[in-house]
């Protein structure tokens, strides 16, 4: 989808498209973290973002539909967030960070994308990326129903080589809870998450 996708989408939504708080697993990876430096690639209405913020982080948040950045904008706790209207293919950051996360970006070429994002990250910093598995078409899953489009471990680990100690790059399987589906059918969802730590 492009950009004009994404901000129908986020117009068509007055209460949030996604939960109201990041991924569970993400949630316990950044909870064993010293706060530092974040980015949140592809922030959408900026649940990732704001959470982080206020756990101390100083987040820069990225995305380029500015319907999704307008919602992120009303949230409590999104004036101590710097957000960037940008495509995340061509932005860059002023410096590295100690962590960068990265929820549901799902592109065209998702390796070159994490490959991109992987380098923001600074040395002993952490690389967080979560998105919709191959396997969530099959499972009956909330997501993209395009395979091109979806992640598997195997993917993930190839976007980055030697640079990176891998703490993990696993299937996991939630149980969606985006706001889309509320009053609708929660169903099991499965997800590709990988945790790496770049090397010094
Ligand atoms: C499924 S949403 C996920 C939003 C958010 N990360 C979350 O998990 O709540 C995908 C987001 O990626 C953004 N996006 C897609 N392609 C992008 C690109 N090339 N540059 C910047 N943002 C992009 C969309 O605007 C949308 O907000």
């Amino acid at each position: 989808m492009d950009a004009t996708q994404w901000d129908e989408r986020y117009r068509a939504s007055a209460g949030g498209v996604w939960a109201t708080e990041p991924p569970a697993a993400v949630r316990e990876i950044v909870a064993e973290l010293t706060p530092g430096a974040a980015i949140d690639v592809a922030t959408g209405d900026g649940r990732t973002a704001i959470w982080l913020a206020a756990r101390g982080w100083d987040v820069t948040a990225v995305d380029f539909s500015s319907a999704g950045l307008a919602l992120a904008a009303a949230r409590p706790g999104a004036d101590s967030v710097t957000w960037a209207h940008a495509d995340v293919r061509e932005w860059e950051p002023a410096a590295s960070v100690d962590l960068v996360v990265s929820c549901y970006l799902h592109l065209r070429d998702s390796a070159a994308a994490v490959a991109r994002i992987a380098e923001w990250v600074a040395p002993g910093g952490t690389l967080v990326v979560i998105g919709h598995d191959v396997d969530n078409i099959a499972a009956g899953g909330h997501g993209p129903s395009d395979p091109a489009i979806l992640y598997t471990p195997e993917l993930l680990r190839g976007a980055l080589g030697d640079r990176f100690h891998l703490v993990r790059c696993a299937q996991v399987v939630r149980e969606s809870d985006d706001a889309e589906l509320r009053g609708g059918h929660a169903s099991a969802a499965v997800d590709t998450l990988l945790h790496a730590v770049r090397v010094r």
